[in-house]
């Protein structure tokens, strides 16, 4: 008789005792725990991107923090977490160019070795209106927000597949829901990033890599949105807006987990749906 979704009978193997059968079968589950492993962490020297290099280095993962133009954050940030006793590197990269992307990548194998995963976070945001955006505009946006997680993604997500384990987690937006404020092209470039999250998903589900993607709104204590203020809050149902360290605890909860895939998940206060 079937008792339940983990009922060993229910699966058809009667002839195996529902322990015996358990033991084997958690054996196959992949640990909770990111310790010891390799993370790339974009756009390290902004507010979001820090508080998970800071919260990947907490569980125990050797961190490099990409970055940009802002050296001096990066590096200090370096600095902080292995004067805690971890290992972290700051390698810049402009994302805007493709050599530089995969330069990146290399670099980070070169420092730690292998790359078990890849938070694509570093994104720009250029405030403009559909009639005034060049195509030179649209290009570079895309090419950062998008294009670039593609690139990092082709360059080691494969080497994830081959030893059985990654995690790639993207960082969009509640602009790719919603169309947001800053335009066109920044929501579509997030937008994108959705459809490469359920592809990449799809193809790699059964070699232990996990691919998903963040939407945040209003996370204030960024490059982004520096400071909060009464216009910003009242747009947010929870009555504040968000914290780089809650946007890390959700994407440190979504690496560990071995069986979430294909999903976006928001952390916005409630904005959307609302
Ligand atoms: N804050 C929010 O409310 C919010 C909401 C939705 C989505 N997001 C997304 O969250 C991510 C992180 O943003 P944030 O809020 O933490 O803002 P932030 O503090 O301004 O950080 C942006 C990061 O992206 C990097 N970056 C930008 N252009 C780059 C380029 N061409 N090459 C390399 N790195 C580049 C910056 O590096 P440098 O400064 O060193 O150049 C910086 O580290 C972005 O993808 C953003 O779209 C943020």
């Amino acid at each position: 008789m079937a008792h339940g979704y983990l009922e060993p009978g229910a699966w058809g193997r009667p002839h195996a005792s529902a322990s015996v059968w358990r033991m084997q079968h958690e054996q196959q589950v992949p640990p909770l725990t990111l310790e010891g492993r390799v993370a790339l962490v974009t756009g390290g020297s902004g507010g979001i991107g820090r508080a998970i290099a800071l919260a990947l280095s907490a569980a125990g993962a050797s961190v490099a923090i990409g970055y940009g133009a802002n050296d001096a954050a990066a590096h200090q940030l370096a600095g902080q977490i292995t004067a805690a006793g971890r290992r972290a590197a700051a390698l810049s990269a402009d994302l805007a160019y493709a050599a530089e992307v995969v330069r990146l990548a290399e670099e980070t194998e070169d420092s730690f070795g292998p790359v078990d995963i890849l938070v694509s976070n570093a994104g720009m945001a250029r405030r403009q209106v559909l009639e005034s955006i060049a195509v030179e505009d649209f290009d570079e946006i895309l090419s950062v927000n998008l294009r670039a997680p593609f690139l990092l993604a082709q360059r080691l997500v494969p080497g994830m597949a081959t030893r059985g384990f990654g995690r790639v987690l993207f960082m969009s937006s509640v602009a790719a829901f919603t169309g947001g404020i800053i335009g066109p092209h920044y929501a579509a470039s997030k937008a994108g990033l959705h459809g490469l999250t359920h592809s990449l998903a799809a193809r790699y589900a059964t070699s232990g890599v996990t691919v998903n993607a963040i939407a945040p709104a209003l996370i204030t204590e960024t490059g982004m949105v520096p400071d909060e203020d009464q216009e910003l809050r009242r747009r947010v149902p929870v009555g504040r807006l968000g914290r780089p360290a809650e946007v890390a605890d959700l994407a440190l909860a979504v690496l560990r987990n071995p069986y979430l895939t294909s999903q976006v998940i928001s952390v916005d206060g409630g904005i959307y749906p609302h």
